[in-house]
């Protein structure tokens, strides 16, 4: 299975990603067996964006962008894992700009995981080098089976730069994280992903997707990554 995973991070109004939906079905009408497309959305869009979803006949599933590291409680404007459980399948947890801008720790990550593992919803891990092994042994001390979560190895550099990790050593990365996770996870590539290089870090071995940012925002761009994988 090779998975195209979209993150429109603080993108796209609600009217703004029903268009989205509406331009993207033409690319989805035949899709490849062996391709999963994930789309992880701002909170707001979610419900809606399901709602015409189960109209249409495409093949997409959901996520989201982030969760609550805690339970349900006294946490002002946080989204649990349980909330979600209703609306996703799928939550992106650990991007470098929620360590960065939100202060989220490793530590942070392994809650969430562990919360969303509970409500059946699976965890993109994004991981990078600085915190790539602390990340994967606080997954281990929290008792996390690491086999249904999905792993995303992304560069902080190569994130919305343009210059994208050569497939090679991101190659070679996720080599590395496979041997620490000792599991058959899927590991995936993210980090100025386009039409134009996406085959090329498909190609490599233990390489079982992309993550996507920019490229994800343009229909007509994805609609491209969509029919090169
Ligand atoms: P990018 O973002 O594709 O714009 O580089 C990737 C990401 O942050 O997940």
């Amino acid at each position: 299975m090779t998975y195209l995973i979209a993150n429109w991070k603080s993108h796209h109004t609600n009217t703004q990603s029903l268009a989205w939906l509406n331009e993207i079905e033409k690319h989805l009408k035949n899709p490849s067996p062996n391709l999963k497309v994930v789309i992880c959305l701002p909170f707001t869009d979610i419900p809606e964006f399901n709602r015409h979803l189960n109209f249409s006949k495409i093949s997409l599933f959901v996520g989201a962008q982030t969760v609550s590291s805690h339970p349900a409680g006294k946490h002002t404007g946080d989204i649990t894992a349980e909330m979600l459980s209703e609306l996703v399948t799928y939550c992106l947890v650990g991007h470098s700009e929620r360590r960065s801008s939100f202060n989220e720790t490793s530590q942070d990550v392994a809650k969430q995981t562990s919360s969303l593992l509970k409500y059946n919803i699976t965890p993109i891990i994004c991981l990078d080098d600085p915190y790539l092994e602390e990340q994967i042994k606080k997954l281990y001390e929290a008792n996390i089976n690491l086999s249904g979560c999905i792993f995303a190895y992304e560069p902080v550099s190569a994130i919305g730069s343009g210059k994208p990790e050569s497939p090679e050593i991101a190659g070679k990365v996720i080599g590395k994280i496979a041997l620490l996770t000792n599991e058959d996870s899927p590991i995936l590539y993210g980090g100025s992903v386009s039409p134009e290089n996406a085959l090329s870090f498909i190609k490599i071995p233990k390489i079982s997707g992309v993550l996507v940012g920019t490229s994800s925002l343009d229909p007509t761009i994805f609609g491209k990554l969509i029919k090169n994988l």
